[in-house]
């Protein structure tokens, strides 16, 4: 089904004819194939007497020798590029587990169960947006894990911003707003022993060019909602990649200490009130920033407190 796909995605008219010829099907096959993809991917396909089949739209797909030549990442990061999978992070931990070696970066048109933070689930429309897992090997001990998904994140923010988003920013720990909505998420995980050798996959999920959407259960934007243009999706994975790598060099060599004040200065909630929700208590106060492991320090009734661990949500308070 996407092999047809690829025939239509120059955006130009083609007959069942020549759809059929270049697949080696009927026109009948073609035209049921045609409806199973609208069905599916959610692709709107004009059909005009005489013409042919155009997609409503030119569709740029990604492409894996595109991506590795502009990113020069080195020592390199091979691409692999997969149309459908539940989420990329289960499946670059798959191949892990069957003996692939890291690095390794995968990406993907589409997930049926992207996975997001707090078990949420990370709606992943077909050729729209960039779904990411970078796996790596971590060797070092703890001090190479610590604060390493803030790393990323700014890593994130730069790219964006550079691509012409430019009230991209961080809400602690690894969020990406614009404009209170959420643009991109960050989910990491871990196999091994962080104290000694361990993996992990750094999963980035990036609204690219996705317009609407009735799924997201959150208030979202996205590059193309922000920047007012569409987003060519193979620059913008190869950018982050060679962002990704400066990020996490430094990180490597310096530690996150080194880093904490640009997170800092690019963090959107940096002195405002909010409410950090874990499980059903809530604590209210005011950012006064992050410690140098990366974890929240809030202002709790004059005094501060210091706030790490993966379950942990903020809020903006009402009046902040
Ligand atoms: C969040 O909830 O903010 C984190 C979202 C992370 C989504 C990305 S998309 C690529 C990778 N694969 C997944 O299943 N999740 C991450």
């Amino acid at each position: 089904m996407l092999t047809l796909l690829k025939l239509l995605k120059d955006g130009k008219f083609h007959s069942g004819q020549d759809l059929g010829a270049a697949l080696g099907i009927s026109r009948s096959a073609v035209w049921k194939q045609l409806q199973q993809l609208q069905g599916e991917l959610n692709l709107a396909i004009h059909k005009v007497r005489g013409r042919g089949y155009q997609l409503s739209a030119p569709l740029e797909l990604l492409d894996p020798a595109l991506i590795e030549a502009q990113a020069a990442v080195s020592p390199s990061w091979p691409v692999t590029v997969l149309d459908t999978i539940d989420s990329t992070n289960a499946e670059a931990l798959r191949l892990l587990a069957g003996g692939r070696q890291a690095p390794f970066l995968l990406l993907a048109e589409r997930q049926t169960a992207g996975r997001g933070r707090r078990g949420r689930t990370w709606v992943s429309p077909f050729g729209e947006n960039l779904y990411y897992s970078l796996l790596l090997r971590i060797e070092g001990g703890m001090r190479q894990v610590e604060g390493l998904s803030l790393v990323v994140g700014l890593a994130v923010v730069n790219t964006l911003r550079e691509l012409g988003v430019v009230k991209a920013g961080l809400k602690w720990p690894n969020d990406i707003l614009a404009e209170q909505r959420k643009l991109a998420g960050i989910l990491l995980e871990l196999v091994g022993d962080p104290a000694d050798v361990c993996h992990v996959v750094i999963g980035i999920g990036i609204n690219v060019n996705m317009q609407s959407t009735e799924e997201v259960d959150q208030q979202w934007t996205s590059m193309r909602l922000q920047s007012g243009a569409p987003v060519d999706r193979n620059h913008l994975a190869a950018l982050l990649s060679a962002k990704l790598q400066v990020y996490l060099e430094r990180h490597r060599r310096e530690g996150f200490a080194a880093i904490q004040p640009e997170w800092e200065h690019n963090h959107l909630w940096q002195g405002r009130q909010v409410a950090l929700i874990a499980g059903a208590k809530q604590i209210e106060g005011k950012v006064l920033g992050i410690d140098r492991q990366g974890a929240l320090r809030l202002e709790v009734q004059g005094r501060e407190q210091v706030f790490s661990g993966g379950e942990l949500s903020l809020r903006l308070r009402d009046d902040s």
